[in-house]
């Protein structure tokens, strides 16, 4: 852990306030799906930890299901062409869907990923984000909850990766920009 720390320029937010944030966002959704049951999509792998956290402060019945998808592209953006690495395990048909992510960017992934879900006729579709960078968005996508609205900084932690690492940091911060390669 203090290895990697070493690579952080500064914490954005902490291990309380995301729990805290968390907490509040698991009873938004216990109030609107009472009686509903929602299905919970985990979009890996960046947010395992945000589900993780998430699933455990909802008091109201839900399932959960996980899928892998890649944008192409490398280092901090991603691009235009998603694949599904990993496709869901259940049949979303009829049910109430909730897709958690870890951060909204571009847009790219999440359009593309909801207009395939949609083609699948489930009941409802939400998107769960816990992070929002809005800025640097290119494709419009409604989100109905979200964590917490960024400035247009690389970060890493709870779950976000570079290059696959960083992503067991139990808060999130901001990457020093010598580490991907910035000024
Ligand atoms: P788009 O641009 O498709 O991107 O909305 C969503 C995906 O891009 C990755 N991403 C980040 N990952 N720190 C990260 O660790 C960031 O600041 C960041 N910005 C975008 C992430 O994989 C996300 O699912
Ligand atoms: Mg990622």
């Amino acid at each position: 852990m203090r290895v990697l720390e070493q690579d952080i320029d500064h914490v954005l937010f902490s291990e309380e306030q995301l729990a805290q944030r968390v907490a509040e966002i698991a009873a938004r959704i216990d109030k609107d799906y009472a009686g509903k049951e929602p299905l919970l999509v985990s979009v890996l792998r960046g947010s395992f930890i945000f589900m993780a956290d998430l699933v455990r402060q909802i008091t109201i019945p839900c399932t959960v299901d996980f899928m892998a998808v890649s944008s192409y592209g490398s280092g901090t953006t991603s691009s235009g062409q998603v694949k599904i690495v990993k496709d869901l395990s259940e049949n979303i048909e009829g049910k109430n869907v909730i897709v958690v992510e870890d951060i909204l960017d571009s847009g790219n992934t999440l359009s593309y990923l909801l207009r395939l879900l949609e083609a699948r006729h489930p009941a409802s579709i939400r998107l769960c984000t816990l992070l929002d960078k809005p800025e640097r968005r290119t494709k419009p996508v409604a989100v109905q909850y979200s964590g917490f609205t960024i400035p247009d900084e690389f970060v890493v932690g709870y779950g976000l990766d570079y290059d696959e690492r960083y992503r067991n940091l139990p808060y999130i911060g901001v990457l020093k920009p010598q580490v991907y390669g910035g000024e």
